[in-house]
């Protein structure tokens, strides 16, 4: 994309300091956040106002850099800085398209600075301000002291501000004031200030700190730093038990009176460790005999409440939380047509009140279930990270 042939808005990128308290290693809007440079963050920003000629003043040395940084998203022209701020930015001045008439400046060093900033000061331009600069309140409470660090006096945070960038201009404005100015003024707004014009301000940005020093480059990176992706994940678990066991039969997390009851370390409730293995296989927490082994007295008899209680404990400590589960259970007995919604509301208490889908099936007189020797249980887990 090329901006229009006589574009209205101009952007000035100041990225031609050393970083001397950055200290890294090169100049500091060529140091790098991620596989990408300080300067090439900033740029998203500034390339987010489509129609702008963008200027962007640079070390001796490092045009092609930048051009190369900025050339693949959008033309931009390069110039050489001076030795302060304030001459970097004349810089830029002097080699603005004619049809200019706004101009933003921007420290290539707030690298992340949303686009609804750039859009906040442009706005205020067109509503006709003639300098306009984001600015956030001062959170810290500050004092006035002198050379020895000895306090002189409380300050009002109230009447404070912090500045940050992109600062706006009419251009006109700008020009006369760097043209006439006779000191050197850490921003533009105190240059334009200076000559005699009202400054106004527009909501800044948390984010659109400036990368000074070793700690903003960290956070800086830590900010753009990708995350790990927050996405689901599915588990499968099944389980078999044969009948024979003592006492009463437990599946599904209930009591079934009267049925034969199920062989195992633990009830044999085949369906309730289906789910424990989907659950665990889904949060990649390994299998039920990682956490549930015949070392476990503690399980040994337990319920499916104890094993799906201490399952959730394990995902939770893992940061996962269950989303739903669906287990099927193949069996000639107990018959659970009369008991599925129970069974379902059981089930899903144990889990903390997660879904859970019961449904069973016979297996037509095949196999071991067919034979009435055993059930077996499957069951699907969907796990969400917390
Ligand atoms: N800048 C510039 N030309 C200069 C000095 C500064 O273009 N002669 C730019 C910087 O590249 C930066 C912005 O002005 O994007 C704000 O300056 P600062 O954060 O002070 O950067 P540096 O001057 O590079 O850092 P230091 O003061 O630590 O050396
Ligand atoms: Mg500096």
């Amino acid at each position: 994309m090329t901006p229009s042939p006589s574009p209205r808005l101009a952007v000035i990128v100041v990225a031609a300091g050393s970083g001397t308290r950055l200290n890294g290693g090169g100049p500091k809007a060529f140091v790098a956040l991620d596989d990408r440079s300080i300067l090439e963050h900033a740029l998203d920003g500034v390339f987010a106002a489509p129609s702008a000629h963008v200027v962007v003043v640079v070390p001796d040395g490092y045009e092609d850099s930048a051009r190369t940084a900025a050339d693949r998203v959008r033309r931009v022209d390069v110039v050489v800085g001076g030795r302060t701020r304030q001459e970097s930015v004349a810089a830029g001045l002097a080699v603005l398209e004619p049809s200019v008439e706004f101009v933003l400046v921007h420290d290539a060093a707030r690298a992340l600075t949303p686009v609804a900033v750039f859009e906040r000061v442009v706005h205020a331009l067109e509503r006709g301000a003639s300098a306009v600069i984001p600015a956030v309140p001062v959170v810290d409470t500050i004092k006035r002291v002198d050379h020895d660090g000895v306090i002189l006096a409380a300050v009002d945070r109230s009447e404070l501000a912090a500045a940050q960038t992109p600062q706006g201009f009419r251009r006109d404005v700008l020009e006369a004031a760097v043209a006439a100015a006779d000191a050197d003024h850490t921003d533009d707004a105190a240059l334009v200030a200076a000559a005699g014009h009202t400054v106004v301000t527009v909501a800044g940005d948390a984010s659109s700190f400036k990368i000074t020093t070793a700690p903003d480059l960290e956070r800086a990176r830590s900010l753009v730093a990708p995350r790990p992706a927050l996405i689901p994940r599915v588990g499968l678990g099944t389980d078999v038990h044969g009948f024979g066991g003592e006492g009463a039969l437990w599946l599904a997390g209930l009591e079934w009176p009267g049925e034969p009851a199920l062989s195992g370390h633990s009830d044999g409730d085949a369906v309730a460790h289906a789910i424990v293995d989907a659950l665990l296989a889904a949060a990649g927490l390994g299998d039920i005999g990682t956490h549930f082994g015949t070392d476990r007295p503690e399980f040994a008899g337990a319920h499916a409440e104890a094993f799906l209680s201490h399952t959730v404990g394990l995902l939770a400590a893992a940061g996962w939380r269950v989303g739903n589960v669906s287990v099927q259970v193949q069996a000639n007995r107990p018959r659970f047509a009369a008991r599925r919604i129970e069974a379902e509301r059981a089930l899903s208490a144990a889990l903390g009140g997660a879904p859970v889908s019961v449904s069973a099936t016979t297996t037509d007189g095949l196999g071991f279930t067919g034979r009435t020797e055993g059930v077996a249980a499957f069951a699907t887990a969907l796990v969400v990270p917390l």
